[in-house]
């Protein structure tokens, strides 16, 4: 870690370092103060363009009025009430927003990603009385051990952890294609895997409750698959009578420009995990299906927070602002400009491998002249962009990832990618 950049942020780093749990990793010692829209402040008084949104969370800015005000106004009548044993109007009112934009009608709340894939996992278990999974090599999907199966991101993450038996297939890498096959002639030979190996030699489909997939491999490194891929996992999961889960938890919530992400491919989960933005910066999580599904037993499942009544304000003002402020449509626009001045930086650095997105979820990733992946040089420009005042995070092996606040203007992207472009020259030197 580098120096703290002042005695204020060094005196919270060290007391961080005496009782904060040693398993959390942060790359650079930013300290965080405040923030308002896309701008943080750390407690030195620096300025930064946010260029993560606190973990592809805050999509409707930082400090947002109509979020702060619902979240005001509900803590001044009650804060939590336990609603998985009584009744309250805020989740009911969320989980029929939540019905209405996205066609499920049947809602799980939690409180992180990790417990909605959790509670999917589950839910894929009682319904199809089945206890394996398929994930891919690569996905990200939480933390605790359920999730943590499906997890193929970093071995770390892993080691000496029980699973729930998991099978990996492959993503549709297509930079690094893991069959080196050229897209649009290999047939998808990617998601053809789980059929022609998968289910052959390892794992019956009368085994398998469920496949869980990201509709764009976020940690695994912002990648974007071809239309083709979720539509054959689909095909995939009805001709052997499995359920399809989407892990929309990091790309979800208007971020490629859609509501779901996987409506830009045209297809439609049985299952649908929701969380990160979801809750506008209180911890929301959300499990979404349909009634022929969902329709397990009282005390099945449950938790004590799910439901919680100042998250559920939070999350009902968030999702309202998105839909009015039309954040699907601005997240579109300014995520094809991002990627066309990062494409004018890939032709003058050759660093720049591949640059790839669906709206505000950008992924630039750095490569030795040899193409391979150079994680080296990708953790020096973020460390320089801090430097420079932009907050960058990567992802996968040798990527940087460019998740903002969907709230940001073209001024401020400019702003933050002039920045981008020093830190770049000055990790190149
Ligand atoms: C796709 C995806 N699924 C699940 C998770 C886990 O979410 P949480 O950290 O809220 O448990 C993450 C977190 O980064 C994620 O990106």
């Amino acid at each position: 870690m580098i120096e703290p950049p002042g005695p204020t942020a060094r005196n919270i780093i060290e007391r961080d370092c005496d009782v904060i749990s040693s398993c959390l990793a942060r790359p650079y010692p930013l300290v965080i103060e405040k923030a308002q829209g896309v701008t943080i402040t750390d407690v030195e008084g620096k300025e930064y363009i946010d260029f993560v949104a606190g973990i592809a969370v805050m999509n409707t800015g930082y400090s947002n009025p109509a979020v702060s005000d619902a979240i005001t106004a509900q803590l001044a009548k009650i804060s939590h009430c336990g609603f998985p044993d009584f009744f309250a109007e805020p989740p009911v009112k969320l989980a029929e927003k939540l019905a209405q934009m996205t066609h499920y009608d049947r809602v799980f709340f939690c409180n992180s990603g990790t417990e909605s894939v959790e509670a999917a996992i589950k839910l894929a278990m009682w319904k199809t009385r089945r206890q394996a999974l398929i994930g891919f090599y690569g996905g990200f999907h939480g933390r605790t051990l359920g999730s943590l199966s499906l997890t193929s991101s970093k071995v770390r993450q892993k080691i000496h952890f029980p699973a729930i038996r998991t099978v990996h297939s492959h993503y549709a890498y297509c930079y690094r294609c893991p069959f080196n096959n050229e897209y649009p002639g290999c047939g998808i030979q990617c998601a053809a895997y789980i059929e022609d190996v998968i289910f052959k030699r390892e794992l019956s489909p009368d085994d398998t409750a469920a496949i869980v997939v990201e509709p764009i491999q976020g940690e695994g490194g912002y990648i974007v698959p071809p239309p083709e891929f979720h539509k054959e996992v689909r095909r995939i999961c009805d001709d052997h009578n499995v359920l399809m889960v989407a892990d929309e938890i990091q790309a979800g919530c208007y971020r490629t420009g859609t509501f779901m992400a996987m409506e830009n491919f045209g297809v439609r989960a049985d299952i649908v995990c929701m969380a990160k933005a979801i809750g506008g910066g209180l911890p929301m999580g959300v499990m979404l299906s349909d009634s022929d599904i969902m329709d397990w037993p009282p005390g099945i499942h449950s938790n004590t927070f799910g439901g919680n009544l100042l998250a559920s304000a939070a999350s009902l003002a968030t999702l309202e602002f998105m839909e009015k402020e039309e954040l699907g449509n601005q997240a579109k626009d300014l995520g094809m400009y991002i990627v066309q001045r990062l494409e004018e930086m890939q032709a003058e650095y050759p660093g720049i491998g591949d640059v790839r997105g669906l709206g505000l979820m950008i992924g630039v990733e750095m490569v030795k002249p040899d193409g391979s992946i150079d994680p080296d040089i990708r953790d020096r420009i973020i460390l320089e962009g801090y430097k420079e005042g932009i907050i960058l995070l990567s992802c996968g092996d040798s990527v940087i990832r460019f998740s903002p606040p969907l709230v940001m203007t073209r001024e401020e992207a400019d702003e933050g990618l002039d920045r981008f472009e020093a830190a770049l020259k000055r990790a190149l030197l």
